[in-house]
């Protein structure tokens, strides 16, 4: 079935980790998105796989990577109107490559906000002067299933 329909948001993922052809997949994912009028200098990502950094990351965060043994951190330029949609967007083709690699993920809004709160740990990651953390996306091998919930008629749709 199509990796859109297969994504669903993990929270529990196995120890092992991802290798690094599936990661570079995973960037070119990213690399992919869609570009608000093609400002391409709105959004950058920081691959996190030390072990150290992903401790911080939890510690500052309540947690809310889930242990995940890689995590996408996708920031933003402070003030940009396309920012926060390029961030979404990219999120999402991420996602859904993960999926196609035999891998799990969930778009993290939470942990995302939290990390603003932590401007060493941003440097530290590698964010530049005057962007924002928008998104964090963990990703590993899940170890739960997530939900099986219907989506086909979560949201409201016209047709005229
Ligand atoms: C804007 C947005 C913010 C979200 N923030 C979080 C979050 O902070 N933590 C989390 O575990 N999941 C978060 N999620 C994942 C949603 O909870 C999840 O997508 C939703 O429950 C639907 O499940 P599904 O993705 O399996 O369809 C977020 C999703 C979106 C789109």
């Amino acid at each position: 079935m199509d990796s859109i329909f297969r994504r669903r948001a993990v929270r529990k993922y196995t120890d092992e980790k991802v290798d690094e052809e599936k990661i570079q997949k995973l960037i070119d994912a990213f690399q992919a998105a869609p570009c608000g009028m093609h400002q391409t200098d709105v959004m950058e990502l920081s691959v996190i796989t030390d072990p150290e950094l992903l401790q911080r990351i939890e510690d500052s965060t309540r947690n809310s990577c889930y242990n995940a043994s890689l995590v996408f951190m996708i920031n933003t330029k402070k003030g940009s109107q396309f920012g926060e949609r390029d961030a979404s967007v990219a999120a999402e083709n991420v996602m859904v490559e993960a999926v196609d690699l035999g891998l799990a993920s969930v778009y993290v809004m939470g942990g995302a906000m939290a990390m603003n709160q932590f401007p060493n740990l941003q440097k530290d990651l590698g964010m530049s002067e005057g962007f924002e953390t928008s998104v964090l996306v963990p990703i590993g091998y899940a170890a739960e299933d997530g939900s099986l919930e219907d989506r086909s008629k979560r949201y409201n749709v016209v047709r005229k």
